[in-house]
């Protein structure tokens, strides 16, 4: 029962239940739980937001676009926040313990999951933090995005403990102190459900790209003036760009965020407990179910916004898997005239095409709740990445021609095992392995967070 999802319970009812919590994280005794009752029940509650799903299965192609990285290992859709550092230390992504002498995955890996990461942060100082080893610092994780994430610990008052947050907004020239509580709401969100990436001049520290602006432009100007990639693409050797969650940046730009309607207004609406008395709901997701209290203030109709969403979401579905056909195409076209003997100079405005088009079509596929937060920009960004692929396509047909290459060979991708074997990665040996990992080190040695639904 308690693993119930949440989710798919309303699917059958219709409508807002509580299910009954036996299992928090945090320990009975928490100062926080007896001050705050309220607050406290509905930030446990999340645990109920139990389902995820596996994009890879969803749409394959992602495996070619994020060959070379561990993305195209496992990729699975956002669930409730007291699975944060359970689903981050259990992911393929993340894989085993190094071998002695070697660096391993930053422990920058933990900075969204955890108020620990911060704490960490103020004892090791930040580049110490994130200099250190994922796996290093995981008997230190012991919480779950938590109240002192968002508040000053132990009160109501809104703070920001990352630092790559507060470096953000002074880039942005809008400090957290001088935001509107509109706002400040908004930027605790905004802390983790932003892009980022680990500066590798600065020890992996998290960094968000926002010197010039915080839209896809501004942002792939700021990564190409310092020739930044994230990993060099095996099949087409394009530089690649990896956008990663700008749920932040899209509502930035958003109709409602004109009005001041922000991610609290939505995924965290005022309540009112059994005494009448008025509460927030810190029980953070699935907005569409307090239509009532989030929504009905400024539309009528929670059918016809169900509607709008559900077309806004089919129109941007079809158009990124349109891309993403382009895109595959595309780095096999490459290593096709590659094969045949091109060179930098006749490669580099496809590869930088396909560099670009790729991250245009990121920045909308990585931002959960796209087709909700700003559609528009969802369109703009993928109508610009067919351009841009499709320009690139006929430089390599160009170059392809010249050097007399053979026809590219495309593979099959149909299902996730299909392109999982395209690019020589062997799901059930990385699991294996993580199984092995889990039972020696999570359970044994770490806190039972590490754990939660699973
Ligand atoms: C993800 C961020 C986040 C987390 C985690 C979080 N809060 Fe909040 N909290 C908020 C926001 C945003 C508000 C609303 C502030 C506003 O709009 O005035 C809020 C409001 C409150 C208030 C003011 C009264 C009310 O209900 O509006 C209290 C008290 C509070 N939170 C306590 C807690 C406690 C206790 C926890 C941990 C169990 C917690 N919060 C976790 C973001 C968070
Ligand atoms: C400390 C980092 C952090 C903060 C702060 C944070 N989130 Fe999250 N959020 C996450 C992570 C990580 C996940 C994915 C957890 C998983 O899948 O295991 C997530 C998941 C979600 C989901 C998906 C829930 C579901 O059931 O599918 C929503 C919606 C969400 N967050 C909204 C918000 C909003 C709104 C705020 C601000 C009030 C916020 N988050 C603050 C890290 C954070
Ligand atoms: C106008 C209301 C609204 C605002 C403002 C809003 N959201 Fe959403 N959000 C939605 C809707 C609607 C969805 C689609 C799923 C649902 O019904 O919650 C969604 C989906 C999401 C998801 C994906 C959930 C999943 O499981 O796939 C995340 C994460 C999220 N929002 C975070 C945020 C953050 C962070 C902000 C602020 C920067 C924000 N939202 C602002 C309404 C809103
Ligand atoms: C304070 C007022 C306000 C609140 C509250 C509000 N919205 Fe909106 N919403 C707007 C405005 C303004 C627009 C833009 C209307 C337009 O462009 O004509 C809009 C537009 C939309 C659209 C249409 C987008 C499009 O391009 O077709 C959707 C979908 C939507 N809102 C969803 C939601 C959801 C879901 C909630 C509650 C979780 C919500 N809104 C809460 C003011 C609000």
């Amino acid at each position: 029962m308690m693993r119930e999802s949440r989710t798919s319970f309303l699917k059958w009812c219709g409508v807002a239940l509580l299910l009954p919590l036996t299992a928090v994280a945090q320990p009975e005794t928490d100062a926080n739980q007896v001050k705050f009752p309220k607050q406290f029940e509905t930030w446990a509650a999340t645990q109920t937001q139990s389902e995820s799903e596996d994009m890879l299965a969803h749409y394959p192609a992602s495996i070619i676009l994020w060959a070379g990285s561990s993305f195209a290992k496992e990729y699975r859709s956002p669930r409730g926040h007291q699975f944060a550092v359970a689903d981050v230390s259990r992911t393929l992504r993340t894989g085993t313990a190094v071998p002695a002498g070697e660096k391993g995955l930053s422990a920058s890996c933990w900075t969204c999951k955890t108020p620990d990461a911060p704490r960490l942060m103020k004892e090791m100082g930040v580049e110490g933090f994130s200099d250190a080893n994922f796996v290093d610092l995981g008997q230190e994780i012991k919480s779950v995005v938590y109240c002192s994430d968002c508040h000053i610990d132990g009160s109501a008052k809104l703070a920001l403990p990352r630092p790559h947050a507060q470096d953000a907004m002074a880039k942005v020239h809008l400090p957290f102190e001088k935001q509107s509580s509109a706002m400040q709401g908004a930027q605790t969100c905004g802390q983790c459900h932003v892009t980022y990436y680990f500066q590798p001049e600065r020890k992996n520290k998290v960094n968000i790209p926002w010197i010039f602006g915080n839209t896809a432009d501004d942002i792939e100007k700021y990564y190409d003036t310092r020739r930044f990639y994230e990993w060099i693409h095996p099949i087409s050797k394009t530089p690649i760009l990896k956008a990663r969650h700008p749920e932040f940046e899209h509502w930035s730009r958003s109709k409602h965020a004109e009005v001041n309607v922000t991610c609290v207004t939505c995924h965290m609406p005022a309540a009112t407990d059994a005494k009448g008395n008025e509460y927030t709901d810190h029980q953070v997701g699935n907005s569409l179910q307090h239509f009532d209290t989030a929504c009905a203030g400024c539309h009528e109709s929670q059918a016809e916004l169900t509607s709008t969403l559900d077309k806004h979401k089919k129109d941007i579905d079809a158009k990124a898997r349109k891309v993403e056909d382009l895109l595959v195409k595309a780095h096999y076209e490459a290593k096709a005239a590659w094969d045949a003997g091109a060179t930098w100079p006749m490669m580099n405005d496809a590869i930088m095409g396909i560099r670009h088009a790729q991250w245009r079509w990121d920045f909308a596929m990585a931002s959960h709740g796209l087709y909700a937060h700003n559609p528009q920009e969802g369109h703009a960004l993928l109508d610009k990445a067919i351009e841009q692929v499709t320009d690139a396509r006929n430089v390599l047909k160009f170059v392809a021609g010249h050097i007399g290459a053979s026809e590219p060979q495309y593979p099959d991708i149909s299902t996730k095992e299909a392109a999982h074997k395209a690019i020589g990665f062997v799901e059930s040996d990385a699991q294996k392995a993580k199984d092995a990992f889990i039972k020696q080190e999570i359970e044994k040695h770490w806190d039972p967070i590490a754990s939660t639904g699973y």
